[in-house]
């Protein structure tokens, strides 16, 4: 198997003396060298405003702005490059959603979430339930981590306007039937949407078969820069919708008292846009294309399924959930001691996880615990590095 390592620069730093085992992918990944060089390379020779000056700079910034839109569409199989659409991230995307739907739902609608989601899937939800009288119902989480699918056919309705569910939960890395739920709620009437920010490295994306209304991810979470994220939607939909953002970039005419506006995407990006990210996210896609992904995701899995063995030997681990179909995270609790000080002890020994209740608070009221350890893996990640997680972890154990 080909050894990603070297491609990823800040994988040979030192801590203590060895190696950092990075196991905390879900909060970020690491960046390759030629996404560090695709960026320094626009500033060095590309960099100019886009969309606007009749000069070659511009024009060679514009160009590279669209290649990396093209490349998005073709990497999560959408069907026209006009339903992609740049944000900051996640985050803001799934906000530019809530937004945009805002006169779209009605006192005594429902939006359907899941106990399974990032507060930035919940959150903005909060915020339009709020402004237009609208109801949150949440799907149940079974004790194994994995969506109650009885539930939620219980609670979807036809007075379901919204269903929005994580592809892959950051907390559990459980893998949801998102095609099954988003077909079910689309054809109960509501508008879908799917937060991919876990998915991108580990699931394959086709936008077309899954048949979602949004689909949301952020470019740091694929070995893209921090600052540049993706809402797709599809366009007949996005037609529809009124822009977020006033400004430059996103109109067609201005007067001082009105309007007109762009068509998608440029409707929903005013300003000037995190060129140099969609560059960088561009640089992240064409790496992940020359990778042999399938194999590396099947090792990927193997070592995750061996890592889960090992520890379920070990004394006093507790995992917290145990999905049928998982991807990527493994979070657990050392039983009578707190996640952060498991945390720390693994730090001490080079390993950097990440405790706490991973922006998933009603998911740990759900499962009744404060928080958990979460060691969680990217395609760069070996058995070696699993090995030091395991030995860390058993010397922890000891210590505690
Ligand atoms: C499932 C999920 N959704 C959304 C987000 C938010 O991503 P960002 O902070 O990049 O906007 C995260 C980040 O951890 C996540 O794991």
């Amino acid at each position: 198997m080909r050894d990603m390592r070297s491609d990823f620069p800040i994988l040979s730093r030192q801590q203590n003396g060895q190696e950092i085992v990075y196991l905390d992918n879900a909060a970020t990944t690491q960046k390759p060298e030629a996404v560090i060089d695709a960026i320094s390379n626009y500033y060095r020779m590309h960099n100019a405003n886009v969309h606007r000056a009749a000069h070659r700079l511009a024009e060679e910034a514009t160009a590279l702005l669209e290649e990396a839109r093209q490349l998005t569409q073709s990497f999560i199989g959408a069907e026209r490059v006009e339903e992609i659409i740049f944000t900051r991230g996640a985050t803001e995307a799934i906000n530019l959603v809530t937004q945009i739907l805002d006169g779209r739902l009605n006192a005594g609608d429902q939006i359907l979430l899941t106990e399974l989601e990032h507060h930035s899937n919940i959150v903005p939800w909060q915020m339009l339930a709020k402004r237009c009288g609208a109801s949150i119902e949440a799907v149940k989480v079974t004790p194994d981590g994995e969506l109650d699918i009885a539930d939620f056919y219980q609670k979807l309705s036809s007075k379901t306007k919204i269903f929005s569910c994580n592809h892959v939960s950051n907390a559990l890395g459980t893998v949801n039937p998102v095609t099954e739920l988003v077909q079910a709620a689309r054809s109960a009437g509501a508008i879908t949407l799917v937060d991919g920010a876990q998915a991108t490295l580990h699931q394959h994306l086709d936008m077309q078969a899954l048949g979602c209304d949004f689909y949301t991810f952020s470019g740091h979470k694929m070995y893209a820069p921090t600052g540049i994220g993706v809402l797709y939607g599809r366009a007949e939909l996005l037609e529809t919708l009124p822009p977020w953002h006033g400004g430059g970039e996103m109109i067609e005419q201005v007067t001082m008292t009105t309007s007109t506006y762009q068509k998608a995407p440029y409707k929903f990006e005013a300003g000037t846009p995190n060129i140099c990210g969609a560059v960088g996210l561009g640089a992240a896609i064409k790496y992940l294309r020359q990778l042999p992904i399938n194999d590396l995701v099947a090792d990927e899995n193997r070592i995750l399924a061996e890592t889960i063995g090992e520890m379920q030997d070990l004394p006093n681990i507790q995992l917290i959930g145990t999905p049928k179909n998982r991807s990527a995270v493994i979070s657990f609790v050392v039983n009578g001691a707190h996640h952060h000080d498991v945390g720390t002890l693994l730090n001490e020994q080079g390993v950097a996880v990440r405790t706490g209740h991973h922006c998933a608070m009603p998911l740990m009221q759900a499962l009744q615990i404060p928080g958990t350890v979460r060691a969680s893996f990217s395609l760069y990640n070996t058995k070696a590095d699993a090995d030091r997680f395991i030995a860390a972890l058993q010397k922890t154990i000891t210590f505690l």
